[in-house]
């Protein structure tokens, strides 16, 4: 393989500019040409790409964001999308493709491979933690770490002024940002898509905190969650318990997709970028770079988007024994 192209694509996820750079300065390694390709599968169509060398990535280790930017794109669902975007793999010789981002991404990404045959090796970018074939995805820990400080902040505020605060968290379908900044932020409850709490278990929460002297309190909601959003659960509950109780809620949203990278995120991107890369040119196609115990394994992209990511139930469990 001597010509390959990288793009990021979907929500973007702090530590993907870390994955960009694994991909291009490994690429330089083994002699291998690399392109950026802007904007996802948009500037696939578009042909909007730039040869990269080793000096693009430098000083971006430490970004959020994406200097590739992202998209999600609609005409890459259609059959002439994708022709477009072939053709213009053609023209430019790109024989291969490191994919960064999530379950759309990897989706359009293994429609392509069967469609036209390019080899695509994807890297897990975005902070809901959903995709099966990794542990951890690339942002994840940045936009918990972002959420705790939010919450450390809140609760000072909730404390003082003895308030009920509903929080709600992104993650789409997935309760894991939720769970992780519940726990370390000292939440009464979380409230994730995975495991469904009733209303009623919310307010039987909040009475047994009283009963014990608790003054205030911080309920974590994920946004997927069957009880709706942290605005509409806080409404429900409003009429069902003392109707003195002061309730606030925050919702923190895309302030958890930004900010500088944790260590973490930047070590996981930086092992997932080269360690893609290096399966694209081992002769991997359609597959998931992830690292799980540790380990680098690589997951078919039907598996990374068909099979779930179940929630540690454990940690919900604890959640409720801490919080007494
Ligand atoms: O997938 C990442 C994510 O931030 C989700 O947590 C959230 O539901 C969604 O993207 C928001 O998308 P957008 O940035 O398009 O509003």
């Amino acid at each position: 393989m001597k010509r390959i192209g990288v793009f990021t694509s979907g929500g973007d996820a702090p530590g993907m500019n870390a994955c960009i750079r694994a991909v291009v300065r490994g690429a330089v390694y083994h002699g291998i040409e690399v392109f950026g390709i802007r904007r996802g599968y948009s500037g696939m169509i578009a042909g909007d790409v730039y040869k990269m060398e080793s000096h693009s990535v430098s000083n971006i280790v430490q970004r959020g964001g994406t200097i590739l930017k992202s998209a999600r794109s609609k005409e890459f669902m259609t059959p002439e999308g994708r022709k477009k975007a072939y053709n213009n793999l053609v023209d430019l010789g790109i024989e291969g493709l490191v994919a960064i981002g999530g379950n759309g991404t990897f989706t359009g990404a293994m429609i392509f491979g069967n469609e036209y045959g390019i080899p695509t090796v994807g890297a897990p970018g975005t902070i809901d933690n959903d995709l099966y074939g990794t542990d951890y995805t690339i942002g994840f820990d940045t936009a918990v770490n972002t959420a705790l400080d939010a919450i450390d902040r809140i609760r000072d505020t909730a404390s003082s002024h003895d308030r009920i605060f509903f929080i709600e968290v992104m993650g789409r379908d997935s309760g894991y940002i939720a769970v992780q900044s519940g726990i370390a932020g000292g939440a009464e409850l979380v409230m994730v898509p995975e495991v469904l709490t009733p209303i009623s278990e919310v307010v039987e929460t909040l009475k047994q905190g009283w009963s014990r002297s608790k003054s205030s309190s911080i309920i974590i909601v994920a946004e997927g969650d069957e009880e709706g959003s942290a605005q509409e659960v806080a409404d429900k509950i409003k009429v069902q318990v003392d109707e003195n109780a002061d309730i606030r809620v925050t919702t923190l949203g895309h302030t958890q997709r930004g900010g500088p990278p944790s260590a973490y995120d930047r070590i996981l991107a930086s092992r997932l970028g080269l360690g893609a890369l290096e399966g694209l040119i081992g002769g991997h196609k359609n597959v998931m770079a992830g690292i799980i115990n540790n380990d680098l394994v690589y997951t078919p992209f039907e598996d990374t988007i068909r099979l779930p990511k179940p929630i540690n139930e454990d940690l919900l469990r604890m959640v409720k024994i801490l919080s007494v």
